[in-house]
């Protein structure tokens, strides 16, 4: 499945989070009240909105930041890290006497992880903020978001969007325990896994028949598209309940996950023509790109360039 090469580079706008991860590798991961030895041990740039912009940023994307940062040391790396990749920082806030995100990663030797964040500046972003810097939404074709940040911020950023036709596209991560109805009227292309999924649904997602039955859910629920992630399994769409089917996933050795999921979103929406003609090719790329960053340790030193997927 051969992609053209887009003449044109797609304008995209994060509204995310921003963490430092620390990673721990371990044989395997402890159970409740067991202590376990580490092989290794290291920090990094992290958070699903961050993860995501430097993902389309290294294929492609002409990409802006919005979201909040501590007034502390781990935010000014995070600002230097996204500013490595060119990804436009005018958006970001630093704000007083709050902590930057954070992320421990524990990573065993199977490639499994456990995750756990602190919110910290990314659950304080202001509707003024966004309305601040809503240029940034209104001059983009995509706006993308997850839920790591405060809800109000996601929902005043795709009003703002909306206004202007600008696609939104919401991945539902981490998991939520609802999703606000709101929000899902807000959103155009919906990119959940299949916990995400049953959770905004409320169906169970085991087999191809229930994926198809949850696709059709969320369509009445008045989303345009959904792609949703099937981990080694590759990835489902449904656009409009016009056109479905699956792209599979390339067979690597996964030796860390952690933003793989963040990998294929940025990776896809840098190649998705805004007519979502090119969906499997798009979603190829992003599977392609995901497969690499599986093979590697960390957040986004693991996320490749594009001229890394050029002959895979
Ligand atoms: O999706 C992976 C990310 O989840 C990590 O980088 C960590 O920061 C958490 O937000």
């Amino acid at each position: 499945m051969e992609l053209e090469r887009k003449a044109y580079m797609s304008k995209i706008t994060v509204l995310g989070s921003m963490n430092l991860d620390t990673t721990i590798r371990t044989e395997r991961l402890p159970m409740p009240g067991e202590t376990v030895h580490s092989q290794e041990m290291f920090t990094g740039g992290g958070g699903k909105g961050a993860n995501q912009a430097i993902a389309a940023a290294r294929n492609g994307g002409i990409v802006s930041f919005i979201g909040a940062l501590g007034d502390d040391a781990a935010g000014k790396t995070i600002l230097e890290l996204l500013e490595q990749d060119n990804i436009k920082i005018h958006g970001i806030k630093q704000l007083e006497n709050i902590r930057t995100g954070s992320a421990y990663v524990m990573v065993d030797d199977k490639g499994e992880n456990s995750i756990i964040i602190h919110g910290g500046a990314n659950q304080k972003i202001s509707d003024d903020h966004i309305v601040e810097v809503s240029s940034l939404i209104t001059e983009s074709d995509y706006v993308i978001a997850q839920l790591e940040t405060n809800l109000s911020s996601i929902k005043k950023g795709f009003e703002i969007a909306k206004q202007m036709h600008i696609t939104t596209i919401l991945n539902p991560a981490p998991a939520p325990k609802q999703i606000s109805e709101e929000l899902i009227q807000l959103t155009d292309i919906l990119i959940p896994n299949e916990t995400e999924l049953e959770i905004i649904t409320g169906t169970k997602v085991t087999n191809q028949e229930e994926l198809y039955t949850a696709a059709q859910i969320v369509h009445q629920m008045g989303i345009r598209v959904l792609i949703v992630t099937l981990g080694s399994k590759g990835a489902f769409y449904s656009f409009s309940n016009v056109r479905s089917g699956f792209v599979s996933s390339y067979n690597v050795e996964a030796k860390d996950t952690t933003a793989a999921g963040d990998t294929f979103i940025g990776a896809l929406v840098t190649k998705l023509s805004t007519d979502m003609s090119n969906m499997e090719e798009a979603i190829n790329y992003g599977n392609k790109a995901s497969s690499l960053t599986v093979q590697r340790y960390g957040a986004q030193p693991s996320i490749p360039y594009e001229n890394e997927l050029i002959h895979i």
